[in-house]
C-alpha cells in the first residue's frame, strides 16, 4: 500500500525510516508540493489543502496528534477539500497522556505550594511565610474527560485536592465528580480553584475560557490551558488578572503560534508561558500505533479514534 508522510519541522527521513521498519510491505514517500501521484493512506501534522484536495483515492487521514482543528479548518474554509471516503483518524494517547499529567500536575502543585509566589519573593530578596492554601478547598475541574482529560483528572486526584470533571456525555471515573452537557456548566464550574483546559477546539468549545467563565470560579483563581488557544478570549483573561478573579495563568497554547513578541502575555508576570510542549508527539509511540491502526483497515476491521466530522473531534 501506497503512504504519503508530510510533518513540518520534522525529520521525515526517521519517521519514514520507523514506518518502513513497522510496515515493511508499505511504499512511503514524503508529500512534496505537486505531488497528486495515487496513495492509500496520508500520515500528516498540519497539511496544507493542496496536499489533501481532491485525493479521492485516500482510505484514511491519520493525524500526527489528538487536536484535529487545523485539518478539520482546511474543510470548513472550503468544503469539499477533504477527501470523500477517507477516515480522518487521530493519535490516541501514544504517550501524549503521561506528560499531560506531569505538565498539568506541575502547575497544579506549583499553585497550591504557591511556588509562583515564593519565586516573586525570592527576586525581591523577601524572606515571608505565605499562608498555605486549604487543600481540600483547592478544588481542581478539568475541562474535558476524553483520553488525556481522564489521565489528568486522576493523577491530580491522587494529591488529595477534590478534582471535578467536565464532558459532553456523562461520565464515571472513580475519585471524580463528574458533569455533563451544558445544563450542568455551572454546575461544575462553581467554586473551581484551579481550571484545567483540555477540550478539543470546536464551533461549540471556540472562546469557551471568558469572562463569564472565569466569574462563576473561585474568587482568585488559576487557569491552566493546554488545549487550545482558541478556547480562550485573551482580552477577558487579562481583565480578570487585574481584577484579581484570576491569580495566575499557565498557557501552553496561543491563538496565534509562535505567541507574537509584542504580545501583552509576555509582559504579565502572572501568566507563565510554554511554547507548546505539554504534550508532545512521540516518534515511536505514534508510529507504532499508526502502523497497526494501517494493518487493520488493510484486513478490513475497525479502527478506533475516527474522528467524527459532525462534533468536530
Ligand atoms: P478526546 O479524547 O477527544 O476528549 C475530548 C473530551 O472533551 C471528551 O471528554 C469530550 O466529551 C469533551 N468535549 C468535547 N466537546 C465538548 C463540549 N462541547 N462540551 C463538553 N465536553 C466536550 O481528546 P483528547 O485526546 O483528550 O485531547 C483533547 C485536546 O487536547 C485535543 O483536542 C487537543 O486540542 C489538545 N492537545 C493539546 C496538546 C498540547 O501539546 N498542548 C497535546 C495533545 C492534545 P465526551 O467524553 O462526551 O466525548
Ligand atoms: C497537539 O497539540 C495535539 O493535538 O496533539
Amino acid at each position: 500500500m501506497k503512504i504519503l508522510f508530510y510533518m513540518p519541522h520534522a525529520d521525515a527521513a526517521a519517521w519514514l525510516h520507523d514506518f518502513a521498519r513497522a510496515l515493511p510491505e508499505a511504499d512511503l514517500r514524503e508529500w512534496q508540493p505537486g505531488d497528486t501521484a495515487p496513495a492509500d493512506f496520508a500520515v500528516v501534522w498540519r497539511p496544507p489543502r493542496e496536499m489533501l484536495a481532491g485525493r479521492d483515492d485516500l482510505r484514511a487521514i491519520f493525524n500526527l496528534g489528538a487536536g484535529v482543528d487545523a485539518i478539520l479548518a482546511l474543510e470548513h474554509e472550503q468544503p469539499g477539500t477533504l477527501p470523500r471516503n477517507a477516515q480522518l483518524i487521530r493519535l490516541e494517547d501514544t504517550g501524549m497522556g503521561s506528560q499531560m499529567a506531569e505538565y498539568v500536575t506541575h502547575a497544579v502543585l506549583r499553585y497550591l505550594r504557591r511556588f509562583d509566589e515564593y519565586h516573586t519573593l525570592q527576586n525581591e530578596r523577601c524572606w515571608h511565610v505565605l499562608d498555605p492554601h486549604p487543600r481540600e478547598t483547592f478544588t481542581v475541574g478539568v475541562l474535558g474527560l476524553g483520553v488525556l482529560g481522564a489521565q489528568v483528572a486522576q493523577t491530580v486526584a491522587g494529591f488529595g485536592m477534590p478534582v471535578r470533571g467536565y464532558s459532553r456525555s456523562a461520565r464515571q471515573i472513580d475519585g471524580i465528580a463528574t458533569f455533563a452537557g451544558d445544563a450542568q456548566f455551572d454546575a461544575f464550574l462553581d467554586g473551581v480553584k484551579v481550571l484545567v483546559n483540555l477540550l478539543p477546539h470546536t464551533p461549540d468549545t471556540r472562546d469557551v475560557l471568558n469572562a463569564r467563565t472565569f466569574a462563576k470560579l473561585a474568587r482568585g483563581a488559576y487557569l491552566i490551558n493546554v488545549a487550545r488557544g482558541g478556547h480562550l478570549v485573551e482580552a477577558d483573561l487579562l481583565e480578570a488578572l487585574a481584577s484579581g478573579q484570576l491569580a495566575a495563568a499557565t498557557l501552553d497554547v496561543f491563538r496565534e503560534e509562535p505567541l507574537p513578541p509584542d504580545h501583552p502575555f509576555w509582559q504579565e508576570p502572572r501568566i507563565t508561558i510554554t511554547p507548546h510542549i505539554s504534550a508532545l508527539t512521540l516518534r515511536e509511540d505514534s508510529v507504532e500505533q499508526v502502523a497497526r491502526k494501517i494493518e487493520a483497515l488493510m484486513r478490513g476491521d475497525s479502527v478506533s479514534g475516527v474522528v467524527n466530522l459532525e462534533r468536530g473531534y
